[in-house]
């Protein structure tokens, strides 16, 4: 049986697809209907209330309106967005299981690893960071040569409709942004629609954050075996307080 995530603003499945490929199942949630959406499962319903256990990992990929430069025009306009991050995370905090939550750049994220398409081989430029209950790596940073962008080597995707360049006052954001047909070969993602895609996580990302986690509780299990009781914290399965879930079951098979 597979390990169980759940993946909160699901959109499309952006995130899903890669923690699929990581080896998941995946349940997605998303306060609008996806037809497009690629998990195992989809509730249609709010992430702020919708219930978190008995999935062996959590991700959320909060709206990002509140931090990111695409907003700001209408923020400037008096416009304002809740402080999702924030909120999600006093959610995930007394979670037992790990958790990530993703988002722009800008986003009050803390300790968080950031992932570029480059890192992928992707001729992609859409920096993402990630916070999470455990330790994360991330691959060195190419440095960007913004010719590259110019010449339609590597692309922008970015969720600013309508706009084909950021804002050229902005260092790093001065990247012509990728028609659909560009985005889809960036991002490696053929089933969704321009406006999601542009929503989207890079499925590369989430599956490399996947396969951490999934070897980091691996990890934690067989150092809790070697010193018994005092790494009880770490090991859900020697833990009654901790419900027996796919991932304990598939650590105590290994
Ligand atoms: C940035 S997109 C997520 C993209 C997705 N992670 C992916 O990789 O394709 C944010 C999503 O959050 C959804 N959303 C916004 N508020 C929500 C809420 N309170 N509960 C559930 N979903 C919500 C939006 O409909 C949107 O699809």
């Amino acid at each position: 049986m597979k390990p169980r995530a759940l993946d909160l603003f699901c959109g499309a499945g952006g995130a899903t697809r890669g923690l699929q490929l990581a080896g998941f199942h995946v349940t997605g949630v998303d306060v609008n209907a996806q037809p497009r959406y690629c998990g195992d499962e989809f509730y249609q319903a709010d992430a702020l209330t919708f219930p978190l256990n008995g999935y062996d990992f959590i991700w959320a990929s909060p709206q990002c309106q509140s931090y990111t430069p695409c907003s700001s025009i209408q923020r400037s306009r008096g416009f304002t967005y809740p402080d999702l991050v924030a909120e999600v995370r006093d959610r995930f905090s007394p979670s037992q299981v790990p958790w990530v939550i993703e988002n722009v750049s800008q986003a009050p994220l803390r300790k968080a690893i950031f992932l570029c398409g480059l890192m992928f081989g992707l001729p992609l430029l859409r920096h993402r960071r990630f916070e999470s209950s455990i330790l994360l790596l991330a691959p060195p940073h190419i440095r960007h040569l913004r010719g590259m962008a110019i010449r339609g080597q590597v692309f922008t995707v970015a969720g600013c409709p309508g706009s084909r360049t950021n804002n050229r006052k902005s260092p790093g954001t001065s990247y012509p942004l990728a028609k659909c047909d560009e985005a889809r070969l960036a991002m490696g993602i053929d089933w969704m629609k321009h406006r999601e895609i542009t929503q989207a996580v890079p499925p590369a990302y989430a599956e490399f954050i996947g396969r951490q986690i999934l070897s980091s509780v691996a990890r934690c299990s067989s150092v809790a075996g070697e010193h018994g009781a005092a790494a009880d914290d770490h090991r859900a399965i020697d833990n009654p307080s901790v419900p027996e879930t796919p991932v304990t079951r598939f650590i105590q098979k290994a």
